[in-house]
Parts: structure tokens; C-alpha cells; sequence
């Protein structure tokens, strides 16, 4: 009995050992996991600090400042920390990082390592279909069809024309000696030109005057506080949002009447395409009226303003855009697209007014995996913001970051790790050479028929959206200009 115990007594401690060492690798296992969970090196974590309760430190981070500085919130916190930090706003732990490469690193990692994630409230405003809420296929789709809208031939064949005629539209309102209000002007032109080609509306007509003023109402509500109770301005927002689409389902309806009218907008590519469910279309008809409005409008008063306290940056446009208007041929009273080609030292002051006024200071992302860059650790699931703006005013970086110095552009390259205005990677601004050619052109018949002086002082402010406090007054005068030496 004993005997024939000893084989199986044997056998089993063997396998007691075996099951004891499995249990001791899982709990080692298990520990380990845990361990990594609350103990990984948080070391690497960037410093920081996490302020309050719930609201962390999101009232500081948005106290508003002016649009050519970094901020009180920035200038601090860089100053205590360096330039990548943990803090936590908008109810999330958030790694913030004013690091040039860490933020091209970000932006190039979209979809692998980090991905676009705005707050909820601007999904509700701007719609689920909205290329700021989309991700990965679906955000590929819609990408492709403004980048398609607004690719390099169509610029130059149909937008072209299309932003002189608004242009010369906006400075023929203006009379010798007006005081007017630079931002709403250049709110006006691009809202114009965006409803033009978006939906064949004409500046004339009651229609788009309509649309325009349900568009503001709407556009208060991106940066109100989501509050949908009667009265406030999140409410109205959604009313005016619901409005606009009914408006352009009508719009649509009546189109579906009568296929064989010919429109050459986005709204008939999309809708003949017939990719898209009339959802998708109405969020992208207004989400490319928000895109392509609010950002050029602005740097175009931003421009006007740098413009106005450097006169001898206006010599140097008048002397460039007068010799271009000189060179063309007497019956080409309009631009042509090689006379935009010749404006080197227009896109010097373009670049300059990006860089010094910042427009989209910030951009919203997400971890999706662990991820270690340089010294720094940023865990999965935690809310990175890039902010472009702390780069663009680095005096590491320009020389004498403050100061407006198109000049300075004779010697950077355009493409750089800390030029940013238009975020970059796979979700890098769809319209970017569009804003820019609307800038230009604008530019170009500005210096040729205006002077203006600031009529009242006025200072962009980051809100975080960029706005004059007084809408930027300008009084200006006409030019008494002779074209002289044109070619026969
Ligand atoms: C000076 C003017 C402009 C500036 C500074 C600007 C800046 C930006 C930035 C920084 C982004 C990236 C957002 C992100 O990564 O989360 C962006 C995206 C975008 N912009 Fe612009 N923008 C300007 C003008 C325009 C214009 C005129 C249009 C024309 C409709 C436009 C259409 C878009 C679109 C469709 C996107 C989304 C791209 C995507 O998610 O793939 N932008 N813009």
C-alpha cells in the first residue's frame, strides 16, 4: 500500500510544485500589471499640476490674452516646467506641449499613436458628421471631398477669378474717408466668397443676408458654454444650426426638382455623387462655411492691423503689387494667375501674419497608445494639446518674436518643424492655399487703392477663437494711383 503510494505521492508533490510555481508566475504577473498600471515610471511623466477638482486648471488656460503673445497661462507654466507638461482641462488629464517636434510627432501620428478628439460640445454644435469629430475611414472620406473641392487646378481655374470679383465687390462699398470695421468687412468677404462657391449664393441676394445672420448666431454657440436651456447661447445656437440645415435641405429639395441646372458648387458635387446621406451633406456644407470663414477672415484683419503700424512694409506691397499691375497687358485689366506667382514679398507678409497672430493656437488630440518621445511619457487615453502659438513666439526660435518682420521670411523655409498655422499631418488644413490666395489677392488691390490708418486702438484677443475687442476700426482714404507705363 505504502509502495504503490510513493510513485503517486512522488508524481503529485511534482505537480504541487508545478501548480504552486504557476501560481506564484501569475500573481508575479498580475503584480507586475499592477504595478505598471499605478506605478509606471509617472517619473516620466511630464511635471505639472492638475489644479482643481473637476475644472483643473481650464479657467486659466482660457483666460483670454492677446493673439500675439503666449498667454499668462503658457508663459507660466513653461516657465515652471518646460515645454511639455501634465495639467488637467476641459475634465481630462491632459499633457500640453509647446515642443515644436513633439508636436510634429503628434500631428504625423494621427490614427497610430494619437487621434483628433475635440470636447463633445463641438460635436453638438458642429454636427456628428463634422471633420473635426470624425476619425479614420470616415474622416478620409470627407477629407477627400473638400481637399478634391479646393485642389490646386480648381484654384486656379475657378476660385481665382471668384475671390478678385468679391474682393472688387468688398472695396468698391468703400468710400474715400469711411471709418469702417475691418473684421466685419473681411468676415463679409470671405463669408461671400465661401457662400458663392459652396452654394452658388450671391452676395445680393436676401438669401444670403438670411443665412449670414443665422450663421453668427450659430458660430456664438462653438464657444459658448453647452448650456441647452432657453435663452442662453448654446440654445439659440443649435435653433440657428437647425435653421441653416432646414434652409439647405429646402435648397437641395429644389435642386432634386430640376437636375438638368447646372451649379459647379460643392453642394452638386456632393449631392450628384451620391456618396453621401443628406445628413453627411448638410453637416459638410456647413462645416466648410465655419472652416473656410472664420480662420481667413480673421488673419485677414490681422493683416490690416500688423499692416497699419508698418509703413514700410506697405511701400515695399505698393512697389511690388503696382510693378505687377504696371506689367500686365492693357486689356487684362483682371489678375492673372502668373501675376499672383510674382508676389514673393506678399506671401513673406502672409506667413508673418500667421505667425505673429496665430489664428488656431491649439489643436485637440488623444493617446491611443502608451507613448514615450524624447524624456517624456504621455499614457494612452490622455488628452494631448499641441499649441502651435508657443513655437511661432519662441524667441529661441525668431528673432525678436514680437516684432511684425516680413523680411524675416527671405531667409526661413516656409516648411519648417516650427511654422504650424495650419496644423499639419493627415488632418492638415484642406484650405490653406485657398486662404492664402484669398489674402493675396485681397492684399493686392488693397495697397493698390487704399491707405488706412487704425481710427480707434484695437488689440486681437485669443478667446481661445481670435477676435478684435472692437472689431478693429480703420479709417481709410483712396490712393490717387496712376497705373503709369502699362504695356500696350
Ligand atoms: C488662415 C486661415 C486658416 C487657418 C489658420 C486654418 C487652420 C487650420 C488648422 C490648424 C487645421 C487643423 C485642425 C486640426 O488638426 O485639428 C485646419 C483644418 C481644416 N481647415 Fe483650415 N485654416 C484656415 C483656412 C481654411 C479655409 C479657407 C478652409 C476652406 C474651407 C479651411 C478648411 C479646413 C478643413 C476642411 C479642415 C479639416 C481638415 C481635416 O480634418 O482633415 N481652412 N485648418
Amino acid at each position: 500500500m505504502l509502495t504503490m503510494a510513493m510513485p503517486a505521492l512522488r508524481f503529485g508533490s511534482r505537480a504541487g510544485i508545478f501548480v504552486a510555481a504557476m501560481a506564484i508566475l501569475l500573481v508575479l504577473i498580475a503584480f507586475v500589471r499592477w504595478f505598471w498600471s499605478h506605478y509606471r515610471p509617472t517619473e516620466r511623466l511630464p511635471p505639472g499640476s492638475m489644479g482643481w477638482p473637476l475644472v483643473g486648471e481650464t479657467m486659466d488656460f482660457l483666460q483670454p490674452h492677446s493673439a500675439t503673445s503666449r498667454g499668462r497661462f503658457m508663459e507660466k507654466h513653461i516657465k515652471r516646467y518646460g515645454n511639455v507638461f501634465k495639467s488637467s482641462l476641459f475634465g481630462h488629464q491632459t499633457i500640453i506641449s509647446a515642443d515644436p517636434e513633439l508636436n510634429k510627432f503628434i500631428l504625423v501620428n494621427e490614427n497610430k499613436l494619437f487621434q483628433c478628439s475635440y470636447p463633445s460640445t463641438i460635436t453638438g454644435i458642429l454636427g456628428k458628421w463634422s471633420m473635426l469629430v470624425l476619425v479614420g475611414e470616415e474622416h478620409k472620406r470627407m477629407r477627400s471631398i473638400a481637399i478634391n473641392f479646393m485642389n490646386p487646378a480648381k484654384l486656379k481655374d475657378f476660385f481665382f477669378k471668384d475671390i478678385e470679383r468679391h474682393v472688387l465687390l468688398t472695396l468698391q462699398s468703400w468710400k474715400d474717408g469711411d471709418v469702417l470695421f475691418a473684421q466685419q468687412e473681411a468676415k463679409k468677404f470671405t463669408f461671400n466668397l465661401m457662400a458663392k462657391q459652396i452654394l452658388t449664393f450671391n452676395p445680393e441676394e436676401p438669401r444670403t443676408q438670411e443665412l449670414m445672420k443665422d450663421y453668427y448666431t450659430f458660430m456664438k454657440g462653438v464657444i459658448a458654454a453647452p448650456l441647452n436651456i432657453p435663452g442662453t447661447a448654446y440654445y439659440r445656437a443649435l435653433k440657428s444650426r437647425s435653421k441653416i440645415l432646414d434652409t439647405l435641405g429646402r435648397i437641395m429639395d429644389a435642386r432634386s426638382q430640376k437636375p438638368e441646372d447646372k451649379y459647379n458648387d460643392l453642394l452638386e458635387v456632393v449631392t450628384k455623387s451620391g456618396s453621401l446621406t443628406t445628413e453627411q451633406v448638410l453637416d459638410l456644407v456647413l462645416n466648410m462655411l465655419f472652416a473656410g470663414h472664420e480662420t481667413s477672415s480673421v488673419a485677414l484683419t490681422l493683416a490690416l492691423k500688423f499692416l497699419a503700424d508698418a509703413p514700410a512694409v506697405v511701400q515695399q506691397l505698393q512697389e511690388e503689387h503696382q510693378a505687377i499691375y504696371a506689367a500686365r497687358s492693357f486689356e487684362k485689366e483682371r489678375l492673372t494667375w502668373e501675376d499672383y506667382k510674382k508676389m514673393n514679398f506678399t506671401h513673406c507678409v502672409i506667413n508673418e501674419t500667421l505667425r505673429l497672430g496665430n489664428v488656431v493656437r491649439f489643436v485637440h488630440r488623444k493617446a491611443l497608445k502608451d507613448v514615450y518621445f524624447k524624456d517624456f511619457f504621455i499614457p494612452k487615453g490622455w488628452k494631448v494639446l499641441p499649441v502651435f502659438c508657443a513655437a511661432h513666439l519662441d524667441a529661441g526660435v525668431y528673432c525678436r518674436p514680437l516684432e511684425f518682420d516680413p523680411w524675416r521670411w527671405q531667409q526661413i523655409q516656409e516648411k519648417n518643424v516650427y511654422f504650424t498655422p495650419f496644423g499639419g499631418g493627415n488632418r492638415l488644413c484642406a484650405g490653406a492655399d485657398l486662404a492664402k490666395l484669398e489674402m493675396a489677392v485681397f492684399i493686392h488691390h488693397l495697397v493698390l487703392q487704399f491707405e488706412w490708418k487704425i481710427a480707434e486702438a484695437d488689440r486681437a484677443m485669443a478667446f481661445p477663437f481670435v477676435e478684435f475687442e472692437k472689431g478693429l476700426p480703420i479709417q481709410i482714404n483712396r490712393r490717387c494711383f496712376r497705373p503709369m507705363q502699362k504695356q500696350q
